[in-house]
């Protein structure tokens, strides 16, 4: 089974990503890591407790960063993820499991250097966790078997930013923190808008799952609802999305993905803050461009989106 430490803000997509890792079966999850982003680092954290409490998850929950790198940590997207982050369902005044005794980013060396090359990061929240980790111990970079992030717009397929016209949230959330990522010699496969806006579950999808899928069925129902009507809001179309999903779905099987190699950049300050730009091919650029001696990473240029939402739907 694949080791897995996921790193995430729950949020409805993420919740709903975390229930697919923990159905698969070839996947051990080890921990999870938790970042600010669809809302503070407190809720983020006691979101990812109660779900490791509602659906039995062994793995351990260690709390990550409450603060980007550099820029400041904004106001929490509540019309998107609710007030309490998960839809606003009613949760529990006390959650029974409590946070690992270490932070996020140690925990991610920990483990990584207890399982040399075994250990898959699937990262679907802001790049922070991992920045730091690799800031600390660079040379964990060499010891990790695979790093999926749920991040970017790189433009491949018309689809914009979700934030700006060419920023995506997880990675504007802290521009700092994915460019250095990105600088490292670690193998990184980028899951962007560019796929995950395809992979989008209609309302009989949502509600086949419920009546299907049990607990969990029932639950990813409930937690969609105030989601579901925030993307009916901004589009004017029904179903959502699924963006943390697309990245385990790459983590499962990557063939339901086209993927390509370039050095990726992210534009740290001014109107296109947030911008992920992978080097094109083909293309002599002069010396000393921002992207010469970065490493190449791979980035989802398209992807079967039939077929992965009948992975989830069947996992
Ligand atoms: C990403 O931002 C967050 O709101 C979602 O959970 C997802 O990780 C989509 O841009
Ligand atoms: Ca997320």
């Amino acid at each position: 089974a694949k080791k897995v430490i996921y790193d995430t803000d729950p949020g409805v997509d993420d919740a709903m990503a975390l229930i697919f890792l923990d159905a698969a079966p070839d996947v051990e999850l080890v921990g999870i890591t938790t970042v600010l982003g669809n809302h503070r680092i407190d809720t983020t954290t006691r979101n990812a407790l109660f779900l490791k409490d509602y659906f039995n998850i062994a793995a351990p929950v260690a709390q990550g960063a409450g603060k980007p790198l550099v820029i400041d940590e904004g106001e929490p997207p509540v019309y998107v993820h609710g007030s309490n982050g998960l839809g606003d369902i009613p949760l529990p005044d006390i959650i029974r499991s409590k946070p690992h005794e270490l932070p996020a980013h140690r925990f991610i060396i920990e483990t990584v250097r207890a399982n040399p090359h075994e250990i898959s990061i699937v990262a679907v929240g802001r790049m922070t966790n991992l920045a730091l980790a690799l800031r600390e111990d660079p040379e964990i970079a060499a010891l990790v078997k695979e790093i999926v992030i749920m991040g970017g717009a790189f433009g491949y397929r018309g689809h914009g930013g979700n934030v700006t016209p060419v920023a995506e949230a997880n990675i504007i959330g802290d521009p700092h923190a994915a460019d250095e990522i990105f600088a490292a010699s670690w193998p990184i496969v980028v899951v962007g808008l560019d796929v995950t806006q395809e992979a989008v579950v209609s309302l009989t999808y949502l509600e086949q799952l419920r009546d299907t899928a049990g607990r969990a069925g029932q639950f990813i129902w409930d937690i969609s609802r105030f989601y579901e009507n925030f993307y009916f809001q901004s589009t004017g179309l029904p179903g959502f999305p699924v963006h943390d999903s697309s990245a385990v779905g790459y983590l499962l099987d990557p063939t339901l993905f086209t993927t390509r190699a370039g050095p990726i950049r992210v534009v740290t300050e001014g109107i296109a803050i947030g911008q992920t730009i992978q080097m094109p091919n083909n293309r002599s650029f002069p010396p000393g461009n921002a992207w010469e001696g970065r490493p190449d990473h791979l980035v989802c240029i398209d992807s079967d989106p039939e077929r992965f939402l009948k992975l989830y739907f069947d996992t």
